[in-house]
């Protein structure tokens, strides 16, 4: 069994309401000023925190231009407008979007690494400020993972600065915080978090201390979101979906994603398609791809999503590929490339994209040349 280590935050809270709590921690360290990277749609929800904040005496900020994935100019737009407010803390609290540009901003918060110097794995040399993280989403588990996803405007590709620097001190995931997410975000976050369990679990480097949150995961996720997106005021439902995505975010850090990631990112870069709709888009068909190469493992995946075990593992398999296009169509995504407005002749082009993802594509159970990548576009259209 290879070493594996995991770096998960200082502190992590789970439960209906804990968000108060992350107030507390802020308190408790004495820290004075609190820079808030949110998104208008959900800048409300944190109302209860600097209200909190600011009568335990702390000032606060609240930055809520975080609207849509971001890209370098975005970021570095908060930066700036973090660095002009001094502050010895910094939240994110949204969607994965928020959480990591507040990410990125602690981490670069008075250093003397710039953006680019930190776009890949293990690059940034510290983070000197303090960092929180409140999830309103439960999908990307950017909340206790290494991992922030920005754009390159120069060149349309997304790209990831990866460090054990940008698991936060503190993360609350706080499930009521998911109660007014609309269903087409539930379904597509939901079905990412899903994919990151899977893609953990099926993956060249899986392992057991990160497969038990992958099984469970899955099997959270599988019972629970076509539940929370017919009726998200299903708290139940939204606190297990919240825990699945908990979950998979626990598996990103130690073990990480692989193709259909890798294979996602080029049409978010070039198509602006939501990342959970690209990722579930593609899982069925890179699934088919990868079948053979971990029979076993898809197999696994397929009875904890509730499929009936088969003698023969491709069976269970292969029902469990059925059960994932049944689930991804019952919660309304889209099941085509063509239905999104992408053109037949980018297919290589972002083919091309995405062999440059070597950071995932190396974790996948079967390599991927780019000849491959161009026929599971090609399935997915
Ligand atoms: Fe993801």
């Amino acid at each position: 069994m290879r070493i594996i280590n995991l770096f998960n935050p200082g502190r992590l809270v789970f439960g209906k309401g804990c968000i108060t709590q992350c107030a507390e921690d802020i308190l408790s360290r004495k820290l004075k000023s609190v820079f808030i990277v949110t998104a208008d749609p959900v800048a409300q929800l944190a109302d209860s925190l600097v209200k909190a904040i600011e009568n335990g005496g702390a000032k606060t900020t609240v930055y809520s231009g975080i609207n849509t994935e971001p890209s370098i100019g975005m970021f570095t737009n908060t930066l700036l407008a973090a660095a002009s407010d001094t502050p010895d803390a910094i939240v994110g609290l949204g969607g994965g979007s928020p959480l990591d540009v507040a990410k990125l901003v602690a981490a670069l918060l008075g250093s003397e690494q710039q953006i680019e110097d930190i776009l890949g794995i293990g690059l940034l040399k510290s983070r000197n400020t303090y960092l929180a993280c409140i999830p309103t989403t439960s999908g990307t588990g950017s909340e206790v993972s290494p991992n922030a996803i920005l754009l390159d405007e120069k060149d349309g590709l997304k790209k990831g600065a990866v460090s054990p620097f940008l698991v936060p001190d503190g993360s609350f995931v706080d499930p009521l915080l998911t109660v007014s997410v609309p269903a087409p975000v539930t379904a597509s976050t939901g079905l990412d978090a899903m994919v990151h369990c899977i893609e953990a679990y099926a993956n060249k480097f899986a392992h057991p201390t990160v497969d038990i949150y992958a099984i469970e995961g899955i099997r959270l996720i599988a019972a629970n979101l076509k539940r929370a997106v017919e009726n998200g005021s299903d708290v139940e439902a939204r606190t297990q979906l919240s825990l699945g995505s908990l979950y998979g975010g626990l598996c990103l850090g130690p073990v990480n994603t692989a193709a259909v990631h890798a294979l996602a990112y080029p049409l978010g870069g070039e198509f602006k398609i939501a990342h959970g709709v690209s990722n579930s888009l593609l899982l069925p068909h890179v699934i088919e791809y990868n079948l053979e190469s971990a029979v076993e493992r898809y197999a696994d995946i397929a009875v904890a999503m509730g499929v009936e075990k088969d003698s023969c593992a491709k069976e269970t398999a292969h029902r469990g590929l059925l059960r994932m296009k049944e689930l991804s169509k019952q919660c309304g995504i889209p099941q085509h490339m063509a239905d999104l407005g992408v053109p037949l002749e980018s297919i290589p082009k972002l083919a091309a994209s995405a062999m440059t993802v070597t950071r995932l594509l190396k974790n996948n159970p079967r390599e991927i040349t780019e000849k491959a990548a161009c026929a599971i576009y090609q399935a997915a259209y």
